[in-house]
């Protein structure tokens, strides 16, 4: 049987990981800064992440949400002592694309409405509404491409935004504090506060897409704590599991109390999600991965600012953007296959991402600006 051919593959045959590094079959390492997709939080194969798997998986490793399973709850109360938000109820899904399906529809449950407010650029997922919210070049089936009116704006757009919300039939804005697909782009404190006191206003709901930025990528444990807000409804995933499929989304408890039957999933919370969600909770605050971001990030924001061909570096933590004069293809390629370093791109041709563990050391970063040296 072939596979569905789904990806453009690098030959590349992956077969162990440390840390920030990956292995192929012939042992040759990699430098990891892409973090298999800005999924790996915690660093690959981190010890105390498998031996909590290795022991869940002999205990028991899923059964259904029938039955109560303690686990959630160490993982909610985790949560809330690690990101420092309160007033939240989790609800645990499998993935950031079923993070923001859940929000919309929460949004929608809560006020009626069926508009959607989205950023250009903006990436959601590919299922149903979160593929019509997306705009960063996805392939919208006809099938899915009907039910929810979504009206994007560019983050410039302030007034644009407000004036819209002000009609009071938009059931939810939607935003990324860092655009991750669509390439590195911040939105202002300003923007994130007119829009949520106008949310407040017009009972309309604010969901932050953290699926990418969150979990300490930043450098603070969500990316929109930057920009000093309060959002209704916070969608989580990737960093959350560091490659074991979790998702949840953060519900603002006392605006939208749960209605028995309204959400649900099969694998959602599984035992083995929320060991695994646990472990790297217990990780990120144990080896201080939120201030090790911020701190890697200022060193590598620095240098690569002192590259001659950068014309300019976005982003915050180690969700980092550089952006060059000239497409970044062949950069990428000859970044793998001379000089070992895994690296991401995105919706700008220009810009290479970066999104490597949130553990790596001072030694790894600079180990990858002489690697991008010698390939400029
Ligand atoms: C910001 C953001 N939201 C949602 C998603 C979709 O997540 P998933 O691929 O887990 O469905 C992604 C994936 O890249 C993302 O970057």
């Amino acid at each position: 049987m072939n596979l569905y051919n789904v990806y453009s593959l690098f030959d590349i045959n992956l077969r162990h990981g440390k840390g920030a590094m990956v292995y192929d079959e012939k042992d040759v390492g990699y430098l990891d800064f892409y973090g298999g997709h800005a999924v790996i939080s915690v660093g690959h194969c981190h010890p105390h992440y498998t031996e909590t798997i290795q022991n869940q998986l002999q205990k028991l490793s899923f059964y259904s949400n029938s039955v109560v399973n303690e686990l959630q709850q160490e993982l909610a109360d985790k949560l809330e002592h690690v990101s420092g938000e309160k007033g939240y109820d989790l609800f645990l899904i499998n993935s950031g694309a079923e993070a923001n399906e859940n929000a919309l529809k929460l949004a929608s449950f809560h006020n009626g409405r069926k508009k959607v407010i989205a950023l250009t650029n903006g990436f959601h997922g590919r299922t149903s509404a979160a593929i019509n919210i997306t705009h960063t070049g996805q392939k919208h089936a006809a099938l899915i491409n009907h039910g929810v009116e979504v009206i994007y704006f560019d983050k410039d757009d302030k007034d644009g935004i407000v004036t819209a919300i002000q009609n009071k039939d938009v059931s939810a804005v939607i935003l990324e504090a860092i655009q991750g697909v669509g390439g590195l782009d911040m939105i202002s404190k300003e923007l994130a506060k007119a829009i949520e006191t106008v949310c407040l206003d017009t009972d309309t709901l604010l969901i932050m897409d953290e699926v990418q930025c969150g979990y300490g990528r930043s450098g603070a444990f969500f990316a929109f704590q930057h920009l000093y807000i309060s959002p209704d409804l916070i969608t989580m995933a990737k960093g959350m599991g560091n490659g074991f499929p979790i998702g949840g989304v953060l519900i603002k408890g006392e605006k939208m109390p749960a209605v028995k039957g309204r959400l649900g999933t099969t694998y959602g919370g599984n035992h083995l999600a929320c060991a695994a969600g646990i472990a790297v909770l217990d990780i990120i605050l144990a080896e201080g991965l939120i201030e090790n971001a911020k701190k890697m990030g200022l060193m590598l924001s620095k240098e690569l600012g002192n590259l001659k061909d950068i014309i300019q570096v976005k982003g915050k933590g180690l969700m980092m953007g550089a952006e060059f004069d000239f497409p970044v293809k062949a950069l990428r390629k000859n970044l793998i296959f001379n000089q070992h370093v895994f690296t991401g791109s995105s919706s700008n041709p220009n810009l290479l991402r970066l999104l490597p563990p949130l553990n790596i050391t001072e030694n790894q970063a600079d180990q990858f600006i002489q690697a991008l040296r010698k390939e400029l």
